[in-house]
């Protein structure tokens, strides 16, 4: 089947074409428009990126089907993000799917952005399948995710806080650097002295047992005060210069990525898996995805992060995860609607965490 996605829940308007069945699944064209204008406001601006989809969702479904050599009419189903995001960005995709399949007389689907960040390594790695642990880490979203089969997942573990990426973001403006700051702050920390600032690991102790509220959740909260206290230390001994920003972002960066290795290292043990999978813009950190390799390598777990165009908000796992869907005969009616929180579909709760 040949199938439109389409992702619109924060500020990427995307569009993909897909088309295969089962595993034999080919990316016929991917678009991804990132929105600019928030960067001068330092964060997403909900009704700013409504706009901005609205203008942009039309010309980017056109240049996706011309990437991909497709009329409308060579298209078997419409996939679009309905839950989570924001509400108003949402819409624009939901809305303009549904009108869009309705037109055409083609079924349309609602698609979970999480389970998309699930698919996406498998549209890039044949390998990147289930039986896996999935860390899902975005500015929204920190999630350990065991996927037994695709669609029957178990959440182990989650943020009581901030997100990964939120703390790269509020880490950076702590640093001065601009939004979305994650990159920023792994380039800075790159001249940065492991030694200089040692953070407090969050949430990781050994004493942690499995099936302990803590042993598999996280949070960065502490952390991010923990590097406000640095700067503003600095501040105060006028030493915070451009070798000691670095060596700040260094030591943030060393105990985020220790935390988030140790805790998809005992969820992979736990459900004795060996792939792990990665998601989210957080995902395209170089030392998070080494630590992680390295680490893992000596359990023998091999270690799957996508590229960076399918590790950030793309419709092509959209698209992906709305074609196994779509396989199992799901469809959704004209009353899809889009909401700011929905947990996963396929969500096993037997204990296990
Ligand atoms: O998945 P994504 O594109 O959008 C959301 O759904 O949030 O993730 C964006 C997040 C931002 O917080 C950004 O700072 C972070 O991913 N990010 C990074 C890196 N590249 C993007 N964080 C750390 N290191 C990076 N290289
Ligand atoms: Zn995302």
């Amino acid at each position: 089947m040949r199938v439109l996605g389409i992702e619109t829940s924060c500020d990427e308007t995307s569009a993909a074409v897909l088309e295969g069945t089962g595993n034999e699944i080919r990316m016929l064209s991917l678009v991804i428009l990132s929105q600019d204008v928030h960067r001068i406001f330092g964060g997403v601006v909900p009704e700013l990126a409504s706009r901005a989809h609205l203008t942009a969702v039309v010309p980017v479904v056109r240049q996706a089907l011309a990437d991909a050599n497709s009329s409308l009419e060579e298209l078997d189903a419409v996939t679009v993000t309905y839950a989570p995001g924001l509400v108003g960005a949402l819409l624009v995709g939901v809305s303009f799917g549904k009108a869009l399949a309705h037109g055409l007389g083609i079924a349309v689907l609602g698609v979970h952005h999480m389970e998309g960040h699930l698919f996406a390594p498998s549209l890039e790695a044949a390998d990147a399948r289930p039986p896996f642990t999935a860390l899902l880490v975005s500015g929204g979203h920190t999630m350990i995710v065991d996927v037994a089969a695709w669609g029957e997942y178990r959440l182990l573990g989650a943020t009581r806080d901030d997100a990964a990426g939120e703390a790269f973001d509020k880490v950076a403006k702590l640093l001065g650097l601009p939004y979305p700051g994650g990159r920023h702050v792994e380039s800075l920390a790159r001249s940065g002295d492991p030694a200089r600032h040692r953070f407090t690991r969050p949430m990781l102790r050994r004493d942690q047992r499995p099936g302990d509220p803590d042993y598999l959740d996280v949070s960065f909260s502490g952390l991010k005060t923990a590097v406000l206290h640095a700067v503003r230390d600095a501040e105060r001994r006028g030493e915070l210069d451009e070798a000691e920003r670095a060596h700040i972002a260094r030591g943030f960066q060393d105990a985020l990525v220790e935390t988030l290795v140790e805790k998809t290292g005992r969820a992979a043990r736990q459900f004795g898996r060996q792939r792990v999978v990665l998601g989210g813009g957080v995902a395209c950190n170089g030392a998070l995805v080494a630590a992680m390799r390295d680490r893992l390598a000596a359990d023998g777990v091999e270690v799957h992060a996508p590229s960076p165009r399918l590790a950030t908000d793309n419709a092509a796992m959209i698209a992906r995860a709305g074609i196994f869907r779509l396989e199992r005969g799901e469809r959704s009616g004209l009353d899809l609607n889009a909401y700011a929180a929905m947990p996963l579909p396929g969500l096993v709760d037997d204990g296990a965490r």
